[in-house]
């Protein structure tokens, strides 16, 4: 059997990769990834011996490479997780989003369906392992919830910003290659992941390297906005059920019931690293800072995660606070990885974002 996994060397993807790798080692893994400023080979140190595993650097949005890529190997099933994936910069530069979250989805169903339809049925196919495009998406396509109510698989789309709506389009052109060409697809919703190797740019990863360093916290608006957390194995380990046990077609919502607004998950950040950094109780508080809301910024999510739960059996393994004690401790532990990823690039990202704002 082998799986292609696209944007292995990501935060998610990497989480995917490594728990795939290790648990079928009759499946043979490919990680494609374009290794953009968010994809991190340092990653994956632990399983890039495997023998099950190999590593492809290459862009989805080349049509001609992914085409000859999939001729060449003849993937029984894909597991999509390539793209860019932050909010803020899809609010700087939509266009890339647009290229790599559409017409990179676009590329790869088209791929998938020539040999697809070629092969099927393939005598893995017989032998019962089935052919599968297996879409990851986001809650954030459902848009943006007030003080009650969740997303649900049947919520409509209302994505309101340039990341949600390119993942929105994505979504509908894998629902539209099953419709019209009878490709075997699923799709998963994941509310937002946190956890080790998380590139810092995101709230929760940013906060922890700025209260290593001393440095401001920057809070957007009042800090009123509600994001519902889900730790990233827990992520990795439901792609797992749906991508082995989930109805061809279907669509599964993944997330935690843990919902947060966002000052007080940094008050127990801050209290967390309190602790760990040996700082007296309330200093890191003192490094909060509200700064210029985020254009456009969705309110709150919460998702509805009960057809995963009572269809397929996962529930998620870890109680927030224990997730984020533990993603704490890797920061501390991973002090390298940590300076190479926000070296370089990163600081004139960060002086763009935060520094006049
Ligand atoms: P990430 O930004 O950490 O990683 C994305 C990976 O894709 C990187 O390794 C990058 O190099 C690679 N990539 C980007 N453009 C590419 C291209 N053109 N060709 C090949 N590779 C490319 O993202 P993540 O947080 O790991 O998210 C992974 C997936 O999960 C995304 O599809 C995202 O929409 C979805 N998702 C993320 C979250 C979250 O909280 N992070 C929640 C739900 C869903
Ligand atoms: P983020 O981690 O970017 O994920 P998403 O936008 O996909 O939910 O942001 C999580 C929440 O934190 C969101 O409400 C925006 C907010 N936020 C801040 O307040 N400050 C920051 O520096 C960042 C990056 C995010």
């Amino acid at each position: 059997m082998k799986v292609l996994i696209t944007g292995g060397a990501g935060f998610i993807g990497s989480h995917v990769v490594r728990l795939f790798v290790n648990k079928y080692p009759n499946y043979t893994i490919y990680n494609l990834d374009k290794l953009t400023y968010a994809g991190n080979l340092a990653n994956l140190t632990d399983i890039e011996n495997k023998p099950n595993y190999k590593f492809i650097k290459g862009d989805i949005v080349d049509a001609d490479f992914i085409n000859e890529l999939f001729a060449e190997h003849q993937f029984n099933a894909v597991v999509h997780l390539a793209a860019e994936s932050h909010v803020d910069r899809s609010i700087t530069n939509p266009l890339e989003f647009v290229f790599t979250n559409v017409i990179g989805t676009v590329n790869l169903l088209n791929a998938y369906k020539s040999i697809w339809s070629v092969s099927s049925p393939s005598p893995l196919e017989r032998a019962g392992v089935r052919p599968l495009f297996y879409h990851v998406s986001t809650d954030e396509v459902y848009g943006a919830l007030g003080d009650t109510g969740m997303f649900t698989e049947t919520t409509s789309y209302d994505p309101h910003s340039p990341y949600s709506a390119s993942k929105a389009s994505s979504d509908h052109f894998v629902r539209a290659y099953h419709d019209t060409y009878g490709l075997p697809v699923v799709i998963s919703n994941c509310s937002n992941n946190y956890g080790p190797n998380h590139f810092p740019e995101k709230l929760i990863p940013l906060c922890i390297s700025n209260i290593k360093n001393n440095k401001p916290l920057p809070i957007y608006g009042k800090g009123e906005n509600v994001r519902d957390w889900l730790y990233v194995v827990d992520h990795a380990r439901a792609i797992d059920v749906i991508f082995h046990t989930a109805k061809l077609g279907s669509t599964y919502n993944i997330g935690g019931h843990n919902e947060w607004t966002n000052i007080d998950v940094i008050r127990l950040l801050c209290k967390i690293m309190d602790k760990k950094l040996g700082r007296a109780e309330g200093t890191n508080e003192k490094l909060i800072t509200f700064v210029k809301d985020r254009a456009g910024h969705d309110l709150r999510y919460a998702i509805d995660s009960t057809k995963l739960q009572n269809d397929l059996g996962w529930k998620p393994s870890l109680q927030f606070e224990e997730g984020l004690d533990k993603t704490v401790d890797w920061y501390l532990a991973n002090e390298e990885w940590l300076t190479n990823v926000t070296s370089g690039a990163y600081q004139k990202y960060y002086e763009s974002q935060y520094v006049k704002r």
